[in-house]
This record gives structure tokens, C-alpha cells and sequence, in this order.
């Protein structure tokens, strides 16, 4: 059992308090927004992620997790300090590192006596393990950098069953001691230096970026050839030299992780010479699906004002409730543009989409959105989408347009439902 302090108290942060709680540890987690402290308390938790507030539940219960907003009462006594600060993109693509700099100042500040181990979990700019080594030498402080893999809407399954733990240091036996907090989860551990576990998660998201734009372009080269994307991919797939992962084409990557992680790749490679055409491929490849669907009902509708569309999904990716860098919501907002007659339907998330005086509606069901609408869209890869009864859809609807920006729907089935069927590379012959 050890003594843990975590500081941020985001999807990151509570994740790995109560995982770390519930591998037996004290934890103690430090956040500066008051709200969120107070909610955390009392086992709330503001965002969708399956499981955890169970988890955290447990924590709270067994009285191994508190929060608070003193750096010093959480590092009071603490053996390890996991550093989860979001690092969000900058108008360069480089990452905006200022919250991380801020939590370091405030761990050198209020570490007392006792010389913790800094793990650093956030996604940070490549050298910073190594910046921090020097600013924490003199005060005995370690540093570990173990980049998180955490997969919103399954990050308590990640949590405890990790594909691999990377632990980046110059110190060995820190390095061995965060080992240690982990053993019971037996996962593969990758031993290496700061800037190489650094790397290795800017690396890993960027390849899952990569997987997707190479998917979607593969569904626009299916369209040209009349081959079927969804069986490309699956043929693909089964070579274990690929795997199934992230081929799934559709309306693109979104979220607070893979466009900025392919962006801080492309702006490393830029900044050293290093040729940043891939990366920059892979965002070029990803925006263009997210303007291909608005093309396609415009020239199918001539002029989309007051068309009535209904647009299922707002998250950016199924089992969660974040919006961040949604191609559902910049879908929306260009459709708002166009003066559509816009309705909206997520089963969890929430958001007020507006763009200038153009607001949508908010429908309390699948059927619901679809009522009267000329067009139906769906822009998140929800179960309950994929399973949506057709007929009863298109009965639902005064037009017969579907698209399906997720490639969840067989093309055969939208069409024997009597739909007019728009997707990406599914058109071809061998379409069921
Ligand atoms: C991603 C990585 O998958 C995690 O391993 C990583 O730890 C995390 O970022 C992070 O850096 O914290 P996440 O952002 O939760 O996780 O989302 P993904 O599941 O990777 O999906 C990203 C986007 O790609 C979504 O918009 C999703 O709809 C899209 N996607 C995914 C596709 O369009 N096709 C696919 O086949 C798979």
C-alpha cells in the first residue's frame, strides 16, 4: 500500500485515483477548481465513463481516496505524485504545456521533507521529463514518465488491463518502484528513458490517426473502383500485421487526443526538419471527410435551408459524452451554416449546438429527431443507432435520405427499407 498524491482531477486524474485506490492504495487527489472538488466529494462525476463512478464509490467508501484543492494536504506524506494535467493543442499544433509548468511549480513548492517519485501521465512535448528532472534534482524528487492509454468510454477496462506500461527515467530504482504499484495487473513493461516513453505515446495516437485516414481514404479509392470499403478493411484486418483496430471509415477522428497528438507529431517534425508530410496527410485526409457529407446533401438537396435533417450523434465517438473536436458538432455547425432545419439526438452527451442565430433542436429519441426530416444523419458510432429499426425510421421521416457517417448501416438494409443511402466507400457491388 502506498501513500499517492494525484494532481488534476480530469478523466485522467479520477481514473487513475480510483484504479490506484482500488489496487489498495491511499490516494489523495489535488485539483484548483473548487466545484469540482466539491462534487468529488461526494462521488459525483461531471463526465459519461462506464464503471468509474462505481469504482470511485468503492474508493470513497473504503475512505481510500480524498480530494482537495491544497497541494499541500494532498502531498503531505506522499511516496508518488501522478501528474494528469490536460495539454491541449496550440494554433501551431504544439502542445500548450502551461498547466503541466503550473503543477510542478506548485509540487516544488509544497513537497515537504519526504522526496516523492513524479510520475507524469499527461501527454507532454518530447524533453519534458527531462525539464523537470533538473527542476525537481535539487529537492531529491524522481521522475518517471509513463504516458497514460486510456480510451475514453473504457478507460476503467484500460485501466486495469493495460496493453503495456512505459516508464521513462533516468533513475532505475524509481522507475522499479512504480513497477511495483502496477505488478498486479501484469502487463508488459517497456523500460526506457523520458523522451522515449514521451515519444511513444505521441507516436501510438498518431498510428491510430493514421489507421483511420488510411481507412477513409481506402472508402473514397472503393467508391472510384466500385469495391466495398467495409470489406477492404475487413480483408485488411485479418492480417495480424494490421489488426482489426481503428480501420472504420466514416465521418473521421475526433476527440481532445488524436487530432492534437497527429498535430504535435506534424509540428515536431516540421520544427526539426524531419519531414511532417504523413502526419500532415492524416489531418488533411480527416478534414476532408468532415466537408464530403455537406458536398453530397448539397448537391442531392440544391439548397439545405429549412431542409429538416435529423442528426444522430453528438460525441465524438460512442460511449462517451465529450464533444471535444466532435466531427458530429462541426457536422452540425455547418449544417446550422446552410440554414438547415437542424434536430439533434445523442443518448448521453449534451451540448447546445448554435452557430450565429442558428440553433438545433433537441429531441428526446432516435425517432423523435427523424419525425418529418428529409434527411437523417449518423455522425456518432452508437449501438443504438446501428440497431435502429428502419422501417420504423424511414416511416418516421417525410423524406428518404440516410446517411451514415460511422458505417454502421448495410447499404442493402437502408435500401430495402426504401432509402436513398449515402456513406462513405460502401457503395460498390459488393455492398450488402
Ligand atoms: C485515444 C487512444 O485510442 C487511446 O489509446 C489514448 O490513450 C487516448 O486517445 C489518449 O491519448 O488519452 P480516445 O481519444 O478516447 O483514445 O479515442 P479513440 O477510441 O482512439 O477514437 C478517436 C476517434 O477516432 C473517434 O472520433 C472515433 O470515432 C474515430 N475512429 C476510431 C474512427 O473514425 N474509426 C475507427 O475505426 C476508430
Amino acid at each position: 500500500m502506498a501513500k499517492i498524491a494525484v494532481v488534476g482531477a480530469g478523466h485522467v486524474g479520477v481514473t487513475y485515483a480510483a484504479g490506484l485506490a482500488e489496487l489498495g492504495n491511499v490516494v489523495r487527489v489535488v485539483d484548483i477548481d473548487r466545484a469540482k472538488v466539491a462534487r468529488l466529494k461526494r462521488g459525483q462525476i461531471w463526465f459519461y465513463e462506464p464503471g468509474l463512478p462505481e469504482l470511485l464509490a468503492r474508493g470513497l467508501k473504503r475512505r481510500r481516496i480524498t480530494f482537495t484543492t491544497s497541494y499541500a494536504e494532498a502531498l503531505s506524506r506522499a511516496e508518488f505524485v501522478f501528474v494528469c494535467v490536460p495539454t491541449p493543442s496550440t494554433g501551431d499544433g504544439s502542445l500548450d504545456d502551461s498547466k503541466l509548468r503550473l503543477a510542478f511549480d506548485m509540487i516544488r513548492k509544497h513537497v515537504a521533507e519526504e522526496a516523492p517519485i513524479i510520475v507524469n501521465k499527461s501527454t507532454v512535448p518530447v524533453g519534458t521529463g527531462d525539464i523537470a528532472d533538473k527542476l525537481f534534482a535539487d529537492a531529491g524528487l524522481r521522475v518517471v514518465s509513463s504516458p497514460e492509454f486510456l480510451s475514453e468510454g473504457r478507460a476503467v477496462e484500460d485501466f486495469f488491463h493495460p496493453q503495456r506500461i512505459v516508464l521513462g527515467s533516468r533513475d532505475d530504482a524509481a522507475a522499479e518502484a512504480v513497477a511495483k504499484l502496477f505488478a498486479a495487473l501484469r502487463a508488459p513493461i517497456v523500460r526506457t528513458d523520458n523522451a522515449t516513453a514521451e515519444f511513444s505515446k505521441l507516436a501510438a495516437n498518431a498510428f491510430l490517426a493514421m489507421k483511420v485516414s488510411y481507412a477513409n481514404a481506402l472508402a473514397r479509392l472503393s467508391e472510384a473502383v466500385g469495391a466495398d470499403v467495409e470489406a477492404v478493411t475487413r480483408v485488411l484486418s485479418l492480417d495480424p500485421r494490421i489488426g482489426p483496430g481503428h480501420l472504420r471509415a466514416g465521418l473521421g477522428f475526433g476527440g481532445s487526443c488524436l487530432p492534437k497528438d497527429v498535430a504535435a507529431v506534424e509540428h515536431l517534425a516540421r520544427k526539426h526538419d524531419a519531414n511532417p508530410d504523413l502526419f500532415g496527410a492524416v489531418l488533411r485526409v480527416n478534414r476532408d471527410q468532415r466537408s464530403r457529407l455537406v458536398d453530397d446533401l448539397l448537391s442531392h438537396f440544391g439548397s439545405l435551408a429549412g431542409r429538416r435533417i435529423a442528426l444522430l450523434g453528438l460525441a465524438f465517438k460512442a460511449g462517451t459524452d465529450d464533444t471535444r473536436d466532435s466531427a458530429a458538432v462541426a457536422l452540425g455547425e455547418q449544417l446550422l451554416a446552410l440554414h438547415a432545419d437542424l434536430v439533434v439526438y445523442d443518448p448521453v452527451a449534451r451540448l447546445d449546438l448554435v452557430n450565429g442565430d442558428e440553433r438545433a433542436a433537441v429531441a428526446r429519441s432516435a425517432l423523435g429527431a427523424a419525425r418529418r426530416a428529409d434527411a437523417t444523419i449518423i455522425a456518432t458510432e452508437w449501438p443504438e443507432f446501428a440497431g435502429i429499426d428502419l422501417l420504423a425510421l424511414r416511416g418516421a421521416m417525410r423524406g428518404n435520405v440516410l446517411v451514415d457517417g460511422r458505417g454502421v448501416i448495410s447499404p442493402g438494409a437502408a435500401r430495402a427499407a426504401g432509402f436513398e443511402y449515402f456513406g462513405f466507400g460502401r457503395g460498390g457491388n459488393g455492398s450488402a
